[in-house]
């Protein structure tokens, strides 16, 4: 198969890359800085690095032109002048470059607290989540509206707390299924998983599930 991945260049986007290349499939990915991209990405023949930013509808359309299926994990980063409604305003331009291309797959990286998951947050954390999270949460919610609304056959992905530990293999997926955290390498093979067995697609499809240990 042959995936468009859309933040590859660090996190849970990264680890998607690297796994689809491990499992022999193609990748185009879009990076605004590909020296910072790792060797296994940038000497793979499979893997295909468009240089852009994701507000540029044009290097959009070239990342996910002839892919299969579409992976998002667009973050924004912690410095001051990172635009905080990134995950929203860059979905929106993802959406569209799949609708103009033909492409239907969408699956997308949220966060558990995003829409309607508020209320399966325990209400201790609420006020801390409230107070560290709620622009990031925002844009979350509404990055997570535009999918749905799009039409787009689509799984979002909507993990607690992200970790660099190794991958476990084993984890939860579901509702209001407990669990603090999950590790990025897990999230992004769950999110294979789902690409490459229509069986498990077919479960999630037009879900936003938690996946956790
Ligand atoms: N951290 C947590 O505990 C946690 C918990 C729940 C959910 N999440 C969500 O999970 C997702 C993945 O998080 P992560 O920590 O693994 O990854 P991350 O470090 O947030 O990576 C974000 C990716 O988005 C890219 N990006 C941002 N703005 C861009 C732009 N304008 N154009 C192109 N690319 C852009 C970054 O590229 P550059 O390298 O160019 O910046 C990077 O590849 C995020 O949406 C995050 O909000 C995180």
């Amino acid at each position: 198969m042959k995936f468009a991945v859309i933040g590859a260049t660090r996190g849970v986007g990264l680890e998607f890359v690297l796994s689809s290349l491990s499992s022999s499939h193609d990748v185009n990915l879009l990076a605004r800085n590909p020296a910072n991209l790792p060797e296994a990405v940038t000497k793979n023949p499979r893997a295909s690095v468009i240089k852009g930013d994701v507000m540029d509808a044009e290097t959009v359309e070239n990342v996910v032109k002839g892919t299969d299926a579409v992976f998002v994990a667009l973050g924004a980063h912690r410095s001051p002048d990172y635009d905080r409604q990134i995950c929203s305003k860059g979905t929106s331009v993802v959406l569209e470059a799949m609708k103009k291309l033909g492409v239907s797959k969408i699956v997308c990286v949220s966060s558990l607290g995003a829409s309607e998951s508020w209320d399966t947050i325990p209400y201790l954390m609420r006020p801390i989540m409230s107070f560290f999270l709620s622009t990031s949460l925002l844009d979350k919610s509404l990055q997570e509206s535009l999918i749905r609304s799009s039409s787009l056959p689509y799984v979002i992905l909507r993990p607690p707390f992200l970790t660099d530990s190794p991958a476990k293999g084993k984890y939860k997926v579901g509702f209001g299924i407990g669990g603090w955290g999950v590790s990025r390498k897990d999230l992004a093979g769950f999110g294979m998983k789902l690409l490459e067995d229509e069986t498990v697609w077919g479960q999630w499809v037009g879900k936003a599930p938690t996946v956790a240990d």
